[in-house]
């Protein structure tokens, strides 16, 4: 029998950033036709953040800045940058290098990944592999999107929807009893009519037509996505604590992408979990697509919500379509 130690990738350390400028709901209500009794009663937000300034790079580096110190350690200990993000500085070079310099990590490499609300958790399982074949000692693994760089503010099926903001993890080698135990990611491209932003890529380069046409700006048939997602993130939710022989008094916190409060709720109860066993802050910030997981896991660790040894479930659902749910033990 081999004693080969198990590595085990576990999170470390957490922080995130967001803007200071709040637009509340009535913002909305003083030009576009709705109201923020709707807004809340059908997402669940009442508020949500935007930088005026600036880019994805910039909400990314405040926070990775306050978990170095926090975790003690300096840029050039990082190994790797990986970075979940639909709204990149540029299309190249990936906001992987632009952070890299800015924090100057000159011992990482790195890239970017994109899966949209689901960024997170596959840059997370990303990098979960690296540090258990070894590979690499640290990680920071960033969800990052500057969704008002990509939302038509005039379209009010979407622009009450999406906020801007940043959160990081460090991965690190943990003991094996904590850390990352199980994943379940999936894909389904014919979810991509549903969900897209059409222009500025290959397909449709950047031109007076594209722009005249709206084609860089998000877009959602939200009923179609809303009647998916709320399916999916509930089956992985309950999947992943299934198929470890976990039940509901195992898990300490479902930590949900935050797109809407009713697919939140359809998740909490297919696990069976209180209110309290739900970390939600769409209230505050909206759907900042990549940014909501970890964002969520840097509140409630800052606030001593969540003890060393905790099982965590970790779940999304986004264009794409993609989704999975990741499970944890928390290891700091
Ligand atoms: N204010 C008032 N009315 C609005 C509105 C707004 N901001 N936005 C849309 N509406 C209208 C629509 O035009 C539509 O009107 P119609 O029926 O006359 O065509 C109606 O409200 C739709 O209402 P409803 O069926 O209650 O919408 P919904 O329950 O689907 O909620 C979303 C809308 C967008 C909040 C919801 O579909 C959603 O959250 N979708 C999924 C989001 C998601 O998970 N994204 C994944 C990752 S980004």
């Amino acid at each position: 029998m081999s004693d080969k130690k198990v590595v085990r990738a576990g999170i470390t350390a957490v922080a995130h950033f967001v803007p200071d400028e709040v637009v509340p709901n009535s913002f909305f209500e003083s030009y576009l036709d709705t109201t923020d009794e709707w807004i809340q009663s059908r997402a669940g937000i009442k508020e949500r953040r935007i930088l005026r300034n600036g880019a994805t790079s910039d909400l990314a580096v405040p926070a990775i800045k306050k978990l170095l110190e926090q975790r003690g350690i300096a840029a050039t200990d990082i190994d790797m940058i990986l970075v979940g993000t639909v709204t990149p500085d540029m299309l190249f070079p990936s906001t992987a290098c632009v952070i890299q310099e800015k924090i100057g990590a000159t011992n990482a490499w790195g890239f970017d990944l994109s899966a949209a609300c689901s960024g997170f958790l596959f840059t997370l399982e990303t990098g979960r592999r690296f540090i258990e074949s070894g590979a690499a000692k640290k990680i920071l693994i960033v969800g990052a999107d500057k969704m008002s760089s990509i939302t038509n503010y005039q379209d009010r099926n979407t622009c009450i929807l999406f906020g801007d903001g940043a959160g990081v993890v460090l991965l690190e080698p943990v003991d094996e009893a904590l850390g990352i135990r199980d994943s379940i990611l999936r894909i389904d491209g014919t979810g991509g009519e549903y969900l897209h932003m059409k222009g500025g890529g290959s397909l449709n380069p950047p031109s007076h037509e594209t722009i005249d046409k709206q084609m860089h700006y998000v877009y959602q048939d939200g009923k179609a996505v809303f009647k998916r997602a709320v399916i999916g993130m509930a089956d992985v939710s309950a999947e992943i604590v299934e198929r470890n022989n976990l039940t509901k008094n195992d898990i300490a916190f479902l930590v949900p992408h935050q797109a809407n409060l009713r697919i939140i709720e359809a998740a909490r109860e297919r696990v069976g979990l209180t209110h309290d066993q739900v970390m939600i802050n769409i209230d505050r910030y909206g759907n900042t697509t990549s940014g909501t997981i970890p964002i969520c896991l840097s509140e409630w660790s800052a606030a001593g919500k969540i003890k060393k040894g905790d099982y965590l479930v970790l779940a999304s659902f986004g264009a794409g379509f993609t989704w999975g749910s990741i499970l944890l033990r928390w290891a700091f």
